[in-house]
């Protein structure tokens, strides 16, 4: 059976950032330190889910999908990132589980999308490898709970992004750039991710996948140096994260110098390289890339795709991208490759209601309707492709872009928190009801 679901993140729709106990994330405290987010916005309202997840649900159950991916806050669950529980926040994901399977959704809950406990960063967060094991601790109390109930886990979202954007560039939480030094972030990540996988199985969970975000990448030339660079940014952004989990060993990372991974230690490659149900892939748009323009920096510089219309944020909308890379991961890994879910891919759009109210985001359905179909050509093409859920079902706090990026089918007014669906959302009805 094919999954056709919507995603989220705990962080960007729950709100209710100091109720019931739940602890600071990273994410909390980096969106109050001024000049962090667009305009400071932060998180601590959000679409206010925590309490309005029964319509949310109801939402979801009107639309047709199978399944709905969310995120676990772990500072809700377990405040200082170890230790003791916190009943009321695991009380709230059973409620929400239980909510789901009543109307006939299949939860399928991702354990860290990147607000990672205050209480853990201030340990060193993921640059300590003990946050790997605290991680694995957190996953085995969670899934003690649920585990009788939901179908599908994912233990991380697109850990290059929380490397890269969050400990290289230092433009997400917890805000470190430390370039090339980042990398111990991917490591030890990944080292949880495998822990985590041993601590799923162990309490009885079903399915288990991770989600990578994969770019296809492609030369902006045919000039050695282009297809090089081209070749050095497509291990660090989808290789490191890739390689090891599906083939148990890191690409050769010589193209960014001699790098020492003294953080890798005996056994760590076969942890992180457990057998999965699924890779879980995100895909926004193809990355075009040039040689260096200076020396001594990174061995690549973003040429940027042109020719293709662009979203609100800017991302160039190149649906065939994304049978690229679903193709691209086939031939890559071939017989390693376990079924694929495309856990994430939307776009964000201004959507402004109009005079009566309503929302007509034709560039949306365009978007969902071309990558859907690009998803059924790379199935076509041999790829078992089992899911597809789009980001998002609601508008909601898009990181360092606050309320700014609307990825929702429903759009939410960030005063009121009144949820109206746009006509994508009645699109994918209609699609889902016609299968
Ligand atoms: C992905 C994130 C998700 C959302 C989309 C637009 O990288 O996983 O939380 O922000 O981008």
């Amino acid at each position: 059976m094919f999954l056709w679901g919507t995603a989220t993140a705990a962080y960007q729709i729950e709100g209710a950032a100091g109720e019931d106990g739940r602890a600071p994330s990273i994410w909390d405290t980096f969106s109050h330190e001024p000049g962090r987010t667009r305009d400071g916005h932060t998180g601590d309202v959000a679409c206010d889910h925590y309490h309005r997840w029964p319509e949310d649900v109801a939402l979801m159950s009107e639309l047709g999908v199978d399944a709905y991916r969310f995120s676990i806050s772990w500072p809700r669950v377990q405040p200082a990132g170890t230790g003791a529980v916190n009943p009321k926040g695991l009380d709230f994901y059973e409620r929400l589980v239980d909510g789901l399977l009543a109307a006939g959704i299949a939860p399928v809950p991702t354990l860290f999308h990147w607000d990672l406990p205050q209480a853990a960063q201030e340990r060193g967060g993921w640059l300590n490898r003990d946050t790997a094991h605290h991680f694995a601790e957190y996953a085995a109390l969670v899934a003690e709970r649920l585990a009788d109930r939901v179908p599908m886990w994912i233990t991380l979202n697109e850990p290059f992004v929380h490397m890269a954007f969050g400990h290289a560039m230092g433009i997400h939480a917890p805000g470190q750039a430390l370039m090339l030094d980042a990398l111990p972030v991917a490591h030890h990540q990944l080292l949880g991710h495998g822990l985590a996988v041993a601590a799923l199985r162990a309490a009885g969970a079903g399915q288990v996948l991770i989600t990578n975000n994969c770019t296809p990448v492609r030369p902006a030339s045919d000039s050695d140096e282009d297809v090089a660079a081209a070749e050095a940014y497509d291990i660090l952004h989808n290789r490191l994260f890739n390689d090891p989990v599906l083939l148990a060993t890191y690409p050769d990372l010589s193209p960014y110098g001699d790098l020492t991974l003294d953080f890798v230690r005996d056994g760590d490659l076969a942890t992180i390289a457990a057998p999965l149900d699924g890779l879980g892939v995100n895909y926004y748009n193809p990355t075009r890339i040039a040689a260096p323009t200076e020396a001594g920096g990174l061995p690549f510089t973003d040429a940027g795709i042109t020719g293709h219309p662009t979203t609100a944020f800017g991302w160039p909308v190149v649906p065939d991208g994304l049978r690229e890379l679903l193709t691209g991961l086939r031939d890559r890994y071939g017989q390693a490759l376990p079924p694929v879910y495309v856990t994430e891919n939307g776009c964000s759009q201004t959507d402004v209601p109009g005079p009566d109210g309503t929302i007509d985001d034709q560039a949306r359905i365009a978007f969902l309707d071309e990558h859907i179909q690009a998803v059924m050509r790379a199935q076509r093409e041999g790829v078992d492709v089992r899911g597809y859920f789009v980001w998002s079902l609601l508008d909601n706090f898009e990181w360092a872009e606050g309320y700014h990026q609307r990825f929702g089918l429903v759009h939410v007014d960030f005063e009121t928190l009144r949820r109206t669906p746009k006509a994508s959302y009645a699109w994918l009805k209609s699609f889902l009801a016609a299968r």
